[in-house]
This record gives C-alpha cells, sequence and structure tokens, in this order.
C-alpha cells in the first residue's frame, strides 16, 4: 500500500500500486470512470477503463456514491490533464464499503458543517490544516526539548484560577468546586523551582463568551517556563519558537502550505529578531493613526489589527500597564506602574498569539496583587510557598496553538485550526 502524497511526487511513475481510500469525486464518460480518490496525504484521479478491469469491478465503481471506501491496483502515470499531474490508470478495484448518499452538498452553510463537522473533518481544506497542525505540534515539542526544556504535565482539574475568575469552567468535584484549567501558570511556577526549564503542551479552557473568530473555550497551549532568567531570555524563546514552527512547516509541508493559501517563502522570513515596541509607543502610534485609545486598556482586536498593519512578521508589545494585568506578573522595576509582560501580536486580524512576562517574587507584593483583585490569598497558599522556599527570578509565557497555526494557515476563523471546535454556541458533536 502506497500514500498518495508519494505518487504526486513522481517517485512511482510506471509502477504498480495499491491504493486504499474514500472516494472523493466520481464520474462515469464514455466506458470510463474518473475516480478521484482521498486519503490521508492527498486526493489523485484514478482512471477505470471497463475493459481494463473485471466486469464486477466496473460495476462496483459505476454504483459506487462518494465517501465509498476503495481498494485500487493500477499503474501510476504522468497525465498533465489529470489534477496534481499524476493519475493511476486501475487494473482492479474493491469496494469495501457502498457508502449511502452522503449529506454534504455543493455550498451547505457554514451552521450545516459544523453540524456534521464529524464528516467535514474529511475535507480537503481541513485534513491540510490537520498535516500543517501536526507540523506545527511536533516544531513546538522540537523546539523546546533541543533548548533544553523538561517536558512536565500539570492537572487539568484545579482548585483555583490564574487568568481571572469571569472566565472559569465550574465543575462539580463531588460536591466541591473545582475548575477546569486556564493555563498552567501556578503549577509551572512550583514545578520551575524543581525542574527549571519546563514546557507543556495541553487543553486550556475559557468560559469565554466573546464570539470572535479568534476565541475558543478549549484551546491548546502550549506553555513554558524558566527559572534564573527574566523576561528578555524568554522573549527570545516566544521568537524562536515560533520561527522554528514557521520554518518546520515551510519545509515539510509546502504543498499543504500553498494549498492554505500561505507561501513557504513568507514563513521562511519569519526568523527573529521579531520587532519590539514597548506598550506606551504602542499606545503613541495608534494615537498617530488617529485612533481613540486610552492609556491602561488591553489592547483589542482593532488595536492589535493596526499595530500589525503592513507587517510580515509578528510584533512584541512589553511593559503593559499593571491594572488589568494577572496577579503573578513582575513590576517594572523602573516604572511601578507597568509589568514586565509581554504580548507577541501577528497580523491578518489573528492578534496575541504569545502572553508572557518575568513573574513577581515578593511575596508581600503578590497577596497585595491577589486582594486587589478580590481574591483571597489563603486560597493560594500552596502557591505562595513558591516564594517562601528558594524563589528565584523565573519567567514564562503562553501561545495558542490554534492562534500560530490559524496565522501560519491563513484561517478566517480559529475553529477551523482545530479538528472539533468548542465555542459558545456548541460543543457538540
Ligand atoms: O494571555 P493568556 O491568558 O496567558 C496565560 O494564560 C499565561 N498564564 C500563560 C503563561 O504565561 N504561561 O493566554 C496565553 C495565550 C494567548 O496569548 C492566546 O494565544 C491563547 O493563550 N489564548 C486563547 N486561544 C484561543 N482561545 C482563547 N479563548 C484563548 N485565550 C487565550
Ligand atoms: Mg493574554
Amino acid at each position: 500500500m502506497v500514500a498518495i502524497a508519494d505518487l504526486l511526487h513522481g517517485k512511482r511513475t510506471g509502477k504498480p500500486v495499491e491504493l486504499k481510500g474514500w472516494i472523493y469525486r466520481t464520474r462515469t464518460m464514455g466506458g470510463k470512470a474518473f475516480v478521484v480518490l482521498r486519503d490521508a496525504t492527498g486526493i489523485l484521479q484514478v482512471t477505470v477503463a471497463k475493459d481494463a478491469v473485471p466486469p464486477e469491478a466496473f460495476a462496483a465503481v459505476e454504483k459506487a456514491l462518494i465517501e465509498s471506501s476503495v481498494i485500487v491496483k493500477g499503474t501510476v502515470v504522468a497525465d498533465k490533464r489529470a489534477p496534481g499531474g499524476f493519475e493511476v490508470r486501475a487494473t482492479d478495484v474493491h469496494v469495501v464499503h457502498f457508502a449511502e448518499k452522503y449529506p454534504l452538498q455543493e455550498d451547505p452553510g457554514e451552521e450545516f458543517l459544523l453540524d456534521v463537522r464529524h464528516l467535514w473533518v474529511r475535507s480537503q481544506k481541513l485534513t491540510t490544516m490537520f498535516r500543517i497542525r501536526d507540523a506545527t505540534f511536533h516544531a513546538v515539542h522540537g523546539y523546546f526539548r533541543d533548548q533544553g526544556f523538561w517536558e512536565v504535565s500539570p492537572p487539568m482539574i484545579t482548585p483555583a484560577g490564574s487568568e481571572g475568575g469571569s472566565t472559569l469552567f465550574e465543575l462539580d468535584y463531588f460536591g466541591k468546586k473545582a475548575y477546569l484549567t486556564q493555563s498552567w501558570q501556578l503549577y509551572a511556577e512550583a514545578l520551575v523551582l524543581a525542574m527549571e526549564k519546563i514546557y507543556y503542551i495541553g487543553p486550556s479552557f475559557r468560559a469565554e463568551k466573546s464570539r470572535t473568530t479568534r476565541h475558543l473555550t478549549e484551546y491548546w497551549h502550549a506553555e513554558m517556563e524558566q527559572a534564573w532568567v527574566g523576561m528578555d531570555e524568554v522573549l527570545k524563546h516566544a521568537e524562536g519558537v515560533i520561527s522554528h514552527a514557521c520554518q518546520v512547516v515551510a519545509e515539510e509541508r509546502p504543498d499543504d502550505v500553498v494549498a492554505m493559501g500561505r507561501t513557504p517563502e513568507f514563513l521562511k522570513a519569519v526568523k527573529p529578531p521579531f520587532e519590539r515596541i514597548t506598550y506606551d509607543d504602542a499606545v503613541q502610534l495608534l494615537h498617530a493613526k488617529g485612533m481613540e485609545f486610552e492609556w491602561g486598556k488591553d489592547l483589542r482586536t482593532l488595536e492589535e489589527r493596526a499595530l500589525t498593519e503592513g507587517k510580515t512578521k509578528p510584533v512584541i508589545v512589553t511593559h503593559y500597564p499593571r491594572v488589568s494585568q494577572a496577579f503573578y506578573k513582575a513590576r517594572d522595576p523602573v516604572k511601578p506602574d507597568l509589568v514586565l509582560g509581554f504580548d507577541v501580536i501577528a497580523g491578518d486580524g489573528v492578534g496575541e498569539v504569545v502572553g508572557g512576562s518575568e513573574r513577581e517574587t515578593d511575596l508581600e507584593v503578590i497577596k497585595k496583587s491577589l486582594l486587589e483583585q478580590g481574591e483571597d490569598p489563603r486560597s493560594y497558599d500552596w502557591y505562595l510557598d513558591s516564594r517562601r522556599y528558594g524563589s528565584v527570578q523565573h519567567a514564562g509565557f503562553g501561545m495558542g496553538m490554534e492562534r500560530l497555526i490559524q496565522w501560519i494557515c491563513k484561517l478566517d476563523h480559529i475553529r477551523d485550526a482545530v479538528p472539533f471546535p468548542r465555542t459558545p454556541a456548541r460543543f457538540a458533536p
């Protein structure tokens, strides 16, 4: 058995092959069936001539509807008329399963496609994205491993949040309140004092009602934390991991990148350093563009769009105002109303792909911030032990994998960066 992608690169031309797959399109014309076959790696035309296969095989092919599963034997030939430049001339076809009439028709509409997501995952749009997503995950793991980070797993069921109470998913834990994790934040800060350079990729949950093109309620979060370093060092890793993912995807999946509407060259040019501006600079830039924006507010999609306009690499914004920032972010020693925090902002409407900071090490300052944010420091007592026993400078960040994939694949909506999207409006199928 061979993969379709292998045939499309001409490696098997003239040779006999056996293919297993599903009928993507089919039509019969003048004693010939033209079947476009789909497998995990791509699509390929199979020509079944009536006189080249056993009569029962031809009859079965004529009868088989799209998404029927088939095994094809034949010879690969180069043919400019075939999509992709190659086709297989069948010598035998076996229909493994005759599919019922497939419910996906032309122009089905977005909502319907979400209803039948379990079938729509077979589409070229999604299978292409899956292959890029796979390469992106491998690249992120590869980057951190190469840089000497340990992969450590935090829990998903937690007693308290780290990113603000309003977006916590509550859970009945045998009569007690528990929450689905928003971030590994608190655990990372405990683990970093054990393992020093750590990362993980896992799901995060946000009960975010905002129906935007870049929010999911369940997303995959790549997070890192490092001891003995400050903001600048982890910023280099943020640039490094994004760049590495772009290089790997461009190198390993050039055809898929093109199918998604990007070019490998675009991705290859995503190399450090990225442009870096402070929040204060960003506010000035926005004002210079004639936009109204009040100092202290968080940057919204609108502002992030303006800051990345015409940019081909993501832009880093540092030193955000302390108000409205998470309690664990370190104060800027020079301007204590700012934090040593940063976001990495991507263009094309994707916005913040990475959020991170140096962490506050002063126990009393953290307690005060918790109180200011209406939290009870006693709920965080175990976490605060990280500031009681051998506290050291440390910093880290979180990267939304779907945001990164959305940007790499130039997707209009983040839901197409994940197989089964979870949004405020739906959690099925
Ligand atoms: O900026 P956030 O909230 O930061 C944290 O959770 C930190 N504790 C991370 C850390 O320092 N370890 O989230 C980090 C990233 C964002 O930059 C964004 O890319 C992604 O997670 N993200 C989402 N992605 C999809 N849907 C959502 N609702 C998201 N919320 C955050
Ligand atoms: Mg953020």
